[in-house]
Protein backbone atom coordinates (compact mmCIF):
# COMPACT_ATOMS: atom_id res chain seq x y z
CA UNK A 1 0.00 0.00 0.00
CA UNK A 2 1.34 3.15 -1.14
CA UNK A 3 2.15 5.73 2.00
CA UNK A 4 0.48 9.40 1.24
CA UNK A 5 1.52 12.61 3.00
CA UNK A 6 -1.30 15.48 2.98
CA UNK A 7 0.33 18.74 3.94
CA UNK A 8 -2.09 21.58 4.70
CA UNK A 9 -0.58 24.89 3.62
CA UNK A 10 -3.10 27.07 6.22
CA UNK A 11 -2.34 28.94 9.18
CA UNK A 12 -5.48 27.89 10.57
CA UNK A 13 -6.26 25.09 13.11
CA UNK A 14 -9.78 25.47 11.88
CA UNK A 15 -8.96 25.80 8.08
CA UNK A 16 -11.38 23.91 5.49
CA UNK A 17 -7.57 22.78 3.53
CA UNK A 18 -7.41 20.74 6.86
CA UNK A 19 -10.63 19.31 6.44
CA UNK A 20 -10.74 18.31 3.03
CA UNK A 21 -7.22 16.29 3.94
CA UNK A 22 -9.02 14.80 6.80
CA UNK A 23 -11.73 14.12 4.54
CA UNK A 24 -9.57 12.38 1.49
CA UNK A 25 -7.44 10.39 4.44
CA UNK A 26 -11.00 8.88 5.64
CA UNK A 27 -12.34 8.45 2.27
CA UNK A 28 -9.49 6.36 0.61
CA UNK A 29 -8.23 4.42 3.65
CA UNK A 30 -8.65 1.30 2.35
CA UNK A 31 -6.53 1.83 -0.55
CA UNK A 32 -3.80 3.87 0.49
CA UNK A 33 -1.99 4.74 3.73
CA UNK A 34 -2.45 8.61 4.26
CA UNK A 35 -0.90 10.95 7.18
CA UNK A 36 -2.56 14.90 7.55
CA UNK A 37 0.15 16.83 8.43
CA UNK A 38 -1.15 20.66 9.58
CA UNK A 39 0.66 22.96 12.00
CA UNK A 40 2.85 24.59 9.36
CA UNK A 41 2.77 27.32 11.83
CA UNK A 42 5.07 25.54 14.45
CA UNK A 43 8.03 25.28 12.39
CA UNK A 44 10.35 28.41 12.83
CA UNK A 45 11.18 30.98 10.34
CA UNK A 46 13.73 30.35 7.97
CA UNK A 47 17.25 31.83 8.23
CA UNK A 48 20.34 30.27 7.32
CA UNK A 49 21.88 30.83 10.45
CA UNK A 50 19.22 28.91 11.82
CA UNK A 51 20.00 26.03 9.40
CA UNK A 52 23.68 26.47 10.16
CA UNK A 53 22.49 26.47 14.09
CA UNK A 54 21.48 22.85 13.92
CA UNK A 55 17.75 21.66 12.67
CA UNK A 56 14.85 21.91 15.23
CA UNK A 57 13.06 18.93 15.34
CA UNK A 58 10.10 20.13 14.09
CA UNK A 59 11.65 20.37 11.32
CA UNK A 60 13.37 17.29 11.24
CA UNK A 61 9.92 15.77 11.39
CA UNK A 62 8.76 17.32 8.04
CA UNK A 63 11.68 15.92 6.66
CA UNK A 64 11.61 12.50 7.46
CA UNK A 65 7.94 12.49 6.76
CA UNK A 66 8.56 13.40 3.33
CA UNK A 67 11.09 11.92 2.21
CA UNK A 68 9.61 8.56 4.45
CA UNK A 69 6.07 9.52 1.92
CA UNK A 70 6.04 7.32 -1.61
CA UNK A 71 4.08 10.58 -2.77
CA UNK A 72 2.86 13.92 -1.11
CA UNK A 73 -0.43 15.87 -1.69
CA UNK A 74 -0.15 19.88 -0.49
CA UNK A 75 -3.55 21.48 -0.14
CA UNK A 76 -3.32 24.92 0.06
CA UNK A 77 -5.52 28.29 0.44
CA UNK A 78 -4.91 31.24 -0.98
CA UNK A 79 -3.34 34.41 0.87
CA UNK A 80 -1.98 38.32 -0.62
CA UNK A 81 -2.28 36.50 -4.03
CA UNK A 82 -0.04 33.58 -2.80
CA UNK A 83 0.61 30.85 -0.87
CA UNK A 84 0.70 30.88 2.90
CA UNK A 85 3.89 32.47 4.42
CA UNK A 86 3.74 28.90 6.65
CA UNK A 87 3.68 26.98 3.37
CA UNK A 88 6.51 29.11 1.66
CA UNK A 89 8.58 28.45 4.99
CA UNK A 90 8.13 24.66 5.10
CA UNK A 91 9.46 24.86 1.58
CA UNK A 92 12.24 26.48 2.30
CA UNK A 93 13.11 24.31 5.09
CA UNK A 94 13.14 21.88 2.67
CA UNK A 95 15.27 23.56 0.14
CA UNK A 96 19.08 22.19 0.87
CA UNK A 97 17.99 19.05 2.03
CA UNK A 98 16.05 18.33 -0.78
CA UNK A 99 13.15 16.09 0.51
CA UNK A 100 11.00 17.12 -2.29
CA UNK A 101 13.39 16.42 -5.35
CA UNK A 102 12.12 14.04 -7.54
CA UNK A 103 9.21 13.52 -5.06
CA UNK A 104 5.39 12.87 -6.82
CA UNK A 105 3.78 15.97 -5.82
CA UNK A 106 -0.49 16.48 -5.93
CA UNK A 107 -0.84 20.47 -5.60
CA UNK A 108 -4.54 21.18 -4.19
CA UNK A 109 -6.07 24.80 -3.64
CA UNK A 110 -9.09 24.88 -1.75
CA UNK A 111 -10.51 28.45 -1.87
CA UNK A 112 -14.03 30.18 -1.81
CA UNK A 113 -15.16 30.20 -5.07
CA UNK A 114 -13.57 30.18 -8.79
CA UNK A 115 -11.68 31.72 -10.29
CA UNK A 116 -10.01 32.48 -6.74
CA UNK A 117 -7.04 29.82 -5.89
CA UNK A 118 -5.37 30.59 -9.59
CA UNK A 119 -2.32 32.49 -8.06
CA UNK A 120 -1.87 30.08 -5.27
CA UNK A 121 -1.77 27.48 -7.77
CA UNK A 122 0.98 29.50 -9.76
CA UNK A 123 2.87 30.32 -6.71
CA UNK A 124 3.04 26.83 -5.36
CA UNK A 125 3.58 25.17 -9.19
CA UNK A 126 6.87 27.69 -9.00
CA UNK A 127 8.07 26.20 -5.58
CA UNK A 128 7.93 22.52 -6.76
CA UNK A 129 9.43 23.22 -9.63
CA UNK A 130 12.22 25.20 -7.80
CA UNK A 131 11.46 22.19 -5.33
CA UNK A 132 12.62 19.81 -8.29
CA UNK A 133 9.55 18.09 -6.88
CA UNK A 134 7.49 15.59 -10.01
CA UNK A 135 4.08 17.67 -9.65
CA UNK A 136 1.79 14.87 -11.34
CA UNK A 137 -1.18 16.68 -10.98
CA UNK A 138 -2.91 20.47 -10.05
CA UNK A 139 -6.34 20.01 -8.53
CA UNK A 140 -8.03 24.05 -7.81
CA UNK A 141 -11.55 23.07 -5.69
CA UNK A 142 -13.49 25.52 -4.57
CA UNK A 143 -15.82 25.58 -1.16
CA UNK A 144 -18.90 26.74 -3.24
CA UNK A 145 -18.76 23.04 -5.24
CA UNK A 146 -17.66 21.07 -2.00
CA UNK A 147 -19.29 20.44 1.02
CA UNK A 148 -16.92 20.29 4.17
CA UNK A 149 -18.62 19.18 7.10
CA UNK A 150 -17.61 19.93 10.56
CA UNK A 151 -17.14 16.61 11.81
CA UNK A 152 -14.40 14.15 10.58
CA UNK A 153 -15.18 11.58 8.13
CA UNK A 154 -18.42 13.27 6.62
CA UNK A 155 -18.51 11.80 3.56
CA UNK A 156 -17.82 13.50 0.23
CA UNK A 157 -19.86 13.74 -3.01
CA UNK A 158 -19.36 11.33 -5.81
CA UNK A 159 -18.40 13.93 -7.96
CA UNK A 160 -15.45 15.27 -6.08
CA UNK A 161 -14.72 11.43 -5.10
CA UNK A 162 -13.79 10.49 -8.84
CA UNK A 163 -11.73 13.42 -9.24
CA UNK A 164 -9.57 13.56 -6.15
CA UNK A 165 -9.24 9.14 -6.98
CA UNK A 166 -8.03 9.98 -10.94
CA UNK A 167 -5.90 12.50 -9.56
CA UNK A 168 -4.39 10.50 -6.65
CA UNK A 169 -3.91 7.44 -9.10
CA UNK A 170 -1.61 9.49 -10.98
CA UNK A 171 1.32 9.37 -7.68
C1 LIG B 1 -4.11 36.76 5.44
C2 LIG B 1 -5.13 36.29 4.45
C3 LIG B 1 -5.04 36.65 3.13
C4 LIG B 1 -5.96 36.19 2.19
N1 LIG B 1 -5.80 36.52 0.88
C5 LIG B 1 -6.60 35.94 -0.05
C6 LIG B 1 -6.36 36.13 -1.45
O1 LIG B 1 -5.45 36.83 -1.84
N2 LIG B 1 -7.17 35.50 -2.33
C7 LIG B 1 -8.20 34.69 -1.93
O2 LIG B 1 -8.90 34.09 -2.77
N3 LIG B 1 -8.46 34.48 -0.61
C8 LIG B 1 -7.69 35.09 0.33
N4 LIG B 1 -7.91 34.86 1.65
C9 LIG B 1 -9.06 34.03 2.04
C10 LIG B 1 -8.67 32.56 2.22
O3 LIG B 1 -8.07 32.05 1.06
C11 LIG B 1 -9.92 31.74 2.53
O4 LIG B 1 -10.44 32.20 3.74
C12 LIG B 1 -9.63 30.27 2.61
O5 LIG B 1 -10.85 29.58 2.48
C13 LIG B 1 -8.95 29.87 3.91
O6 LIG B 1 -8.65 28.49 3.86
P1 LIG B 1 -8.43 27.66 5.21
O7 LIG B 1 -9.78 27.54 5.90
O8 LIG B 1 -7.93 26.31 4.77
O9 LIG B 1 -7.44 28.39 6.05
C14 LIG B 1 -7.02 35.34 2.61
C15 LIG B 1 -7.12 34.98 3.97
C16 LIG B 1 -6.18 35.42 4.87
C17 LIG B 1 -6.29 34.99 6.32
Amino acid sequence: MKSLLLISGSASATSSNTKLLRMMADTFADSYRMEVMDGLWELPLYTHERELAGIPDVVKNLREKVKRADAVLISTPEYLHNIPAVLKNALEWMTTSGELSEKPVLAITLTPRAPRGENAMRSLLQSLVASKARVLAELPIHLDELAIGDERGKAMDDDHRSLLQEAIALL
